[in-house]
């Protein structure tokens, strides 16, 4: 598939009226003459600036750049392959929805694994959604908040989520009766030699939620292994994390000093369903 084929076939809906969006030249329009710029890597901004609470929200370019050295580093490759298993068993010819993609890593991984899945994006932060359009070409990207997705309703076979925020109401409406949404979240254990080297008290994390107002849990699973990383890599991890800001300048620079360090990659995940829809009597 050519770059822009998935832009002039995406559901993208216009963020101030809600109707379609139709493509002329290099903007996506719709019928009140709402028009938004296709950017030359192929995703749509539909944020509308008062909509934004910072100039910038989500992943700054610093943030998403290291988290692409990590995926490079395939540290989260089994959790990738986790995630497409569970893809491939509820929707492997749908409408699937990356909401906060980043930069994409996941997605690309199901290109490859799945490639029948009809692959949309979305991340509040440009820079992650210019990255994941820029390498990921056959997928549709558009910058967009969780809380207002320009999407239709009852669109969407499969949602997944990986460490990013999502709204109940508005998974509920975009996905069809039946559609299944797969939220993935650290383990109590993840990363946890990085918070106790960097953190005088360290806790685990708390564990996933199993609750969500208008879906029903299915399935739950956790992924736990260990990887040795380089130090670059420790750092790119700190870069990619909140732990970029916190956590004691001097523990931070004894800990980089090693030649390396061991870690836990501690996963939990949730399949939940959106009842299907009851036939018409
Ligand atoms: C921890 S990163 C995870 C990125 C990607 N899922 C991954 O695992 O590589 C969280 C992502 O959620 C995005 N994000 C935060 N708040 C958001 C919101 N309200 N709507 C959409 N994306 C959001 C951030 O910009 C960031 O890219
Ligand atoms: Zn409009």
């Amino acid at each position: 598939m050519k770059t822009g084929d998935r832009i002039q076939n995406s559901m993208w809906l216009c963020p101030i009226c809600q109707a379609a969006l139709q493509r002329q030249a290099n903007s996506l329009i719709c019928e009140s003459r709402h028009s938004f710029d296709i950017a030359k890597e192929g995703y749509v901004n539909l944020l509308p600036p008062n909509k934004k609470r910072t100039a910038e929200p989500g992943d700054r370019a610093s943030m998403v750049a290291a988290r692409r050295e990590i995926h490079n580093a395939a540290l989260y490759m089994p959790l990738a392959d986790q995630l497409c298993s569970l893809v491939s068993e509820n929707a492997p010819h749908g409408e699937v929805l990356d909401i906060g993609c980043g930069e994409g890593y996941y997605d690309g991984h199901i290109n490859t694994q799945l490639p029948h899945v009809n692959l949309t994006g979305i991340d509040i932060a440009k820079p992650a959604v210019r990255s994941a359009a820029k390498k990921y070409k056959s997928n549709s990207y558009a910058v967009a908040s969780s809380n207002a997705l320009p999407l239709p309703a009852q669109s969407i076979d499969l949602c997944f989520s990986i460490f990013a925020p999502t709204n109940s109401d508005e998974l509920s409406r975009v996905l069809k009766g039946g559609g299944a949404y797969i939220e993935v979240g650290p383990g109590p254990s993840h990363l946890y030699q990085l918070r106790e080297a960097l953190y005088s008290n360290a806790h685990e994390h708390k564990p996933l939620r199993t609750e969500i107002a208008g879906l029903q849990l299915v399935e739950t699973g956790d992924l736990d292994y260990l990887n040795d990383l380089t130090t670059p890599l420790v750092r790119a991890i700190i870069e990619a994390t909140p732990m970029a800001h916190r956590g004691d300048p001097n523990m931070k620079s004894s800990l980089l000093e090693r030649p390396s360090m061991q870690l836990t990659f501690a996963f939990s995940w949730r399949l939940y369903q959106k009842p299907p829809d009851q036939p018409v009597e």
